[in-house]
């Protein structure tokens, strides 16, 4: 019998002091996706967004792109307290005035002013935010290696096969709460050995299964699978984005690129030990949404994301039963996962508990 690797233990997914501690040492030194450029484009618009436990606000100060948390210095109210749950792009007038008691910020996390009072000098503390293709990343950790470095060429590879990344803007968006740990749903979207048995419209519709693999790169995680043979599916092939490729960041976020360069989204916010927010989003040439892609976004959402759903929340119910001990995990001799293997999962909890270093 080959050598098996074991599953995490349960407590990685029930325990609410690891995810006290998941908090710190994963989302607060970690590139979390948070938007696109689009959203910032001119001067004056911010993006609210949640990283881990923290709020942020992205900004477009006069040209350059800040990023600082979101939270006014003087008796912590939130400074733009969010509207939605997947952060807001809003338009403000070059200052943000905290609700509160109306001291005003510029768009570097300056104060600009405290109605008056001579309080000396407070900025807001900044966070960084690069550019990936034109979305968007944060990381609340100063020390932390670029995004570039964090997963290196991924960008050129998505821009390879999705080149008009770059300026596409915001058309759609829908949230789901799933009731269960970020890991199980971030383990679930990173293999496709459930897809057979799971996800039977897309094996037959959007991609050709034999053709599916999950490549682990460091933080990274390249999915890839060439579209469905227009014969047997009644899908038309076009001339460029036929196939489909999704890029995965640690921890929680991925562009996807399905064939006729459908660019979607996924982020995964941790709420709660056994709660997550997913944040679906699709990024076309218009903010308003066809008719032929409002039937993409349906097919894609009322199957292949939505079967996985109740999955999700059933793993979470199961892996907290006294009956449940991790069990053996299938990887492929390549160890490039695909619809017969799940190689990606036991590299996921190799980056967590890189992550973690011990410290559960
Ligand atoms: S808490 Fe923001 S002005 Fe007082
Ligand atoms: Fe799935």
């Amino acid at each position: 019998m080959p050598d098996h690797p074991q599953g995490l233990a349960a407590r990685y997914y029930t325990d609410p002091d690891i995810f006290a501690v998941e908090m710190d040492a994963i989302f607060a030194r970690s590139w979390i996706m948070v938007g696109h450029q689009s959203q910032v484009a001119e001067p004056g618009q911010v993006l609210t967004a949640q990283v881990g436990d923290e709020g942020v606000i992205v900004a477009n100060d006069n040209g350059t792109i800040t990023g600082f948390y979101n939270v006014c210095q003087h008796r912590g109210h939130q400074l733009i307290p969010p509207t939605g749950p997947g952060g807001e792009a809003t338009s403000v007038k070059g200052t943000i005035t905290c609700p509160y008691h109306a001291w005003t910020y510029n768009l570097d996390g300056s104060l600009f002013h405290a109605r008056g009072e001579q309080v000396g000098e407070i900025c807001i503390p900044t966070v960084r935010v690069e550019n990936y293709a034109g979305f968007l990343f944060v990381n609340l950790d100063a020390d932390a290696p670029s995004l570039e470095e964090w997963v290196p060429g991924m960008s050129a590879e998505l821009l390879a096969i999705a080149p008009k990344t770059p300026e596409r803007v915001l058309s759609h968006r829908r949230t789901h709460l799933i009731d269960a740990n970020w890991k199980i749903a971030v383990e679930n979207y990173n293999e496709c050995y459930h897809c057979p048995n799971v996800h039977k419209a897309f094996t037959s519709g959007v991609v050709a299964p034999g053709s599916f693999t999950l490549e682990s790169k460091g933080r990274a995680i390249h999915q890839r699978a060439v579209g469905p043979d227009p014969e047997k599916s009644g899908y038309t092939r076009t001339d460029e984005g036929n196939d489909y490729g999704a890029f995965f960041t640690w921890p929680t976020s991925s562009i996807q690129c399905y064939p006729g360069q459908v660019i979607n989204t996924f982020r995964w916010v941790p709420l709660a030990v056994d709660h997550t927010l997913l944040i679906r989003e699709w990024w076309f040439d218009s903010p308003d949404v066809s008719v032929e892609q409002m039937e993409v976004i349906d097919l894609d959402w009322d199957t292949t994301v939505a079967e996985d759903f109740d999955i999700m929340d059933s793993v979470q119910i199961g892996i907290r039963s006294r009956g449940y001990t991790p069990g053996p995990l299938i990887t492929h001799p390549s160890g490039i996962a695909s619809v017969h293997s799940e190689d990606t999962v036991p590299h996921l909890h190799g980056l967590l508990h890189e992550a973690l270093a011990g410290r559960v």
